[in-house]
């Protein structure tokens, strides 16, 4: 009893067969790269929990960006971590705030061979850690954080920023951002929208790289999604389509490539997708142990997260993948 050879594995001959009728490729153009840039540090400082990722200072942010820039990888995305903390979070929009002041560092060394994102949130500059500014009960104030956003994103902006990432999850931040920058004369600066983020224990390391605790061991349930739930994220992506998003998110990624595959089935703009701290360290963990091929499963989960339908990854592993692709 013999069975007929099947066509698919025909195609799985040999690499160049497979070279040739493979569907989705991870290219180096698809990678934007997290930096974490901390003030008051004069070198930088290993993230224990994210190996291999740096907290870094103004300089030495400036010096792997270009680096970055010769690897060939084409975006980066920053992170500012401020000395001081406050109520309302202000270092967010102080001209000379540290994500401000690495804007603009950056953008003059690197120009436009490079584009430089920003994070836009408060949770690393407020004292509660949340992502907005508090109301008389505590609760997160959803239409007094959009005030402070828009100063964000003109500051970001005035920095010289390509786009921002308003991060948040409020509602509404989307179309505020957008018309400030507008009436501002910052048309042609855009937004990379957090638009289905999910509450999810794996932002963990990120916590560590930024030095946010969520006061009275709180969480970002009342503004993140539910993971339990799916509908709710395409409703949030056409809001921040309608709004202005000139790209959304879908955040994390490999625990929600539904709802990757849901967005490409739905919209016409970019879609990116967050591979999460969390999502790095465990690769890194086992990596550590030699129980896992670190390289090869960050590659195969990232081309899985574009299979599924991203076209753009934002992930630790750029600059370690690069000289692979
Ligand atoms: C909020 C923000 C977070 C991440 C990106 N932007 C943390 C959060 O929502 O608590 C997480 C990224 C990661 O885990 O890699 N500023």
């Amino acid at each position: 009893m013999s069975y007929p050879i099947q066509r698919h594995r025909r195609l799985r001959r040999s690499g160049a067969l497979r070279r040739l009728v493979s569907e989705s490729n991870l290219r180096l153009d698809d990678l934007i790269t997290p930096i974490f840039v901390r003030e008051g540090i004069d070198r930088p400082v290993e993230i224990s929990s994210l190996p291999g990722v740096y907290q870094h200072s103004v300089a030495s942010a400036v010096e792997f960006a270009k680096e970055i820039t010769a690897q060939g990888l084409p975006g980066i995305i920053l992170f500012g971590v401020p000395e001081v903390k406050d109520e309302l979070g202000s270092a967010a929009w102080d001209p000379d705030g540290i994500a401000q002041v690495a804007i603009s560092e950056i953008k003059a060394a690197v120009g436009d061979e490079l584009v430089v994102m920003a994070d836009l949130c408060l949770d690393e500059y407020t004292l509660s850690g949340h992502c907005g500014v508090l109301d008389s009960r505590g609760d997160v104030d959803n239409d007094a954080t959009l005030d402070l956003y828009v100063k964000v994103a003109l500051a970001q902006a005035q920095a010289g920023v390509d786009m921002v990432g308003p991060s948040g999850m409020m509602d509404g931040q989307v179309g505020a951002i957008r018309s400030g920058l507008d009436q501002n004369g910052f048309q042609t600066t855009g937004i990379m929208a957090y638009s289905a983020k999910y509450a999810s224990s794996l932002y963990g390391p990120f916590r560590d790289a930024v030095d946010v605790t969520i006061a009275n061991g709180g969480d970002r349930k009342t503004y993140q999604q539910d993971y339990r739930n799916s509908k709710e994220s395409l409703s949030e992506i056409l809001a921040d389509i309608a709004q202005g998003a000139d790209i959304i998110m879908v955040k994390p990624a490999m625990t929600y490539l539904d709802i990757i595959a849901m967005a490409a089935r739905h919209v016409t703009v970019p879609i990116a997708a967050y591979h999460v701290s969390g999502e790095y360290a465990m690769i890194k963990a086992a990596e550590a142990n030699g129980w896992i091929d670190g390289t090869a499963v960050a590659i195969e989960q990232l081309t899985a997260i574009k299979r599924a339908g991203a076209s753009m990854v934002l992930t630790y592993f750029g600059p370690f993948v690069a000289d692979y692709l």
